[in-house]
């Protein structure tokens, strides 16, 4: 069969393209491990509600004093859908999902990762501008995708009051770990 010349050049083009993309992604995944943000810190999705890393969500103090939130995604929502963090200080997100892949996004901010079920996704970061935010799933997730929502309120370092554990009265869990 006669290719043409010029139809021979694409081919052959195409053809490196591909082994190039494939190997990138085979050295990163192998080689470097990239693996969901940070560290690989895995969960069971189906026991995550009952888990001791996400019990109770919401905001805490760790025995050095820094901020840690526990969040949990579901189709179609945050666990918890509000809370609060102080300003100027950094807070450091633990994540998981308990059904799909999800999106976390603090809009407007560099806070941000995608949620997998399985894993437990961990940024740090912090804001120093007092105000309420909005959290925003952006991983198509299902139907109500677009609903999937949290509020998160910066406070003022003085006027943060250290976590919500109060409201939640079954949680003398200790998070340590
Ligand atoms: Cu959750 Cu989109």
């Amino acid at each position: 069969m006669k290719v043409d010349l010029y139809e021979r050049i694409w081919m052959w083009g195409v053809g490196v393209v591909l082994v190039l993309f494939f190997t990138t992604t085979a050295i990163s995944a192998l080689g470097h491990h990239f693996q969901p943000p940070s560290h690989v810190e895995t969960i069971d999705p189906q026991a995550a509600m009952k888990d001791p890393r996400f019990t109770p969500q919401g905001v805490r103090l760790d025995s050095e004093g820094r901020v840690h939130a526990d969040i949990i995604a579901l189709m179609f929502t945050w666990l918890p859908p509000e809370f609060s963090v102080p300003a100027e200080t950094p807070v450091t997100f633990h994540l998981t999902s308990i059904d799909v892949t999800h999106g976390f996004e603090i809009v407007r901010t560099n806070g941000q990762s995608m949620v997998v079920p399985g894993y437990i996704s961990q940024f740090t970061t912090q804001f120093n501008q007092p105000g309420e935010y909005l959290i925003a799933c952006n991983e198509y997730c299902g139907i109500g995708h677009q609903g999937m929502m949290a509020k998160m309120q910066v406070v003022p370092k003085a006027e943060w009051k250290a976590p919500q554990v109060a409201v939640q009265p079954e949680s003398e869990v200790s998070h340590d770990h």
